[in-house]
């Protein structure tokens, strides 16, 4: 009789926004084993978003919760609502996947220091909107996407990985966010996998990772 080890799976609760092509990514690699973690559900504050119906695909829980009537952030009780149906489904990770708000007080305190986002640039340079049309616009010879923690600034929290991308001559703002979406679609699983692992240790700005795993990388 052959008998396997059980490997306990952390849980991950994926916010977005949008496509949720990071969401694809990140899903197929826990069913791959390179995640060692399962995406328990995925919220999304937009009723029609990809996300959703990618979620659906997967057999993952999809959930539409409205937002409130600001623009930019979840009101309150929506951030209340956010954060009791991610503890419904025992979610120990947020993962951020093109999620559209920044996320304040009461989301921040239930889930300090387990939240994780990716940005479409190098960070610092370019955070907020369109990170990639703005590397483009001020012609950068390299650009990237970073996954970093979340915390009360924008896209200003510790940073966990980089993964680097040149930009062409002949790129548009499109071709390189084309790209650069192929570099993120690495890139966060990995880091992902490091996180729920155990992997990283967090010196104030600085996360070290306890084993060697992540260089800079040039997408080809
Ligand atoms: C990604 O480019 C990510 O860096 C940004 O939002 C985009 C989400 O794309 N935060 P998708 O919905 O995962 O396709």
């Amino acid at each position: 009789m052959q008998v396997k080890a059980e490997v306990r799976l952390a849980q991950l609760g994926v916010l977005g926004s949008g496509k949720g092509s990071n969401f694809v990514a990140i899903a197929r690699a826990c069913e791959e084993g390179r995640i060692p973690a399962r995406v328990a559900v995925v919220i999304s504050d937009v009723a029609d978003a990809g996300i959703l119906e990618h979620a659906r695909q997967f057999g993952i829980p999809a959930l539409y919760l409205p937002p409130g009537p600001y623009r930019s952030k979840l009101d309150e009780a929506a951030e209340r609502s956010y954060v009791e149906a991610l503890q419904r489904a025992g979610v120990e990770w947020v993962v951020l996947a093109g999620f559209m708000r920044v996320l304040k007080g009461t989301f921040l305190r239930a889930y300090e220091g387990r939240i994780v986002n990716i940005h479409p640039s190098l960070l610092p340079s370019f955070p907020g909107l369109d990170a990639w049309r703005q590397a483009w616009e001020y012609g950068v010879k390299v650009t990237g996407c970073t996954v970093h923690f979340v915390d009360a600034g924008i896209d200003s929290g510790p940073i966990i990985g980089q993964q680097v991308v040149p930009v062409l001559e002949d790129d548009t703002p499109e071709t390189l966010l084309q790209r650069i979406h192929e570099a993120e679609h690495e890139l966060y699983p990995r880091c992902l996998a490091a996180l729920v692992r155990g992997e990283l240790v967090v010196q104030g700005r600085r996360v070290l990772w306890r084993k060697p795993q992540l260089e800079n990388r040039v997408a080809t």
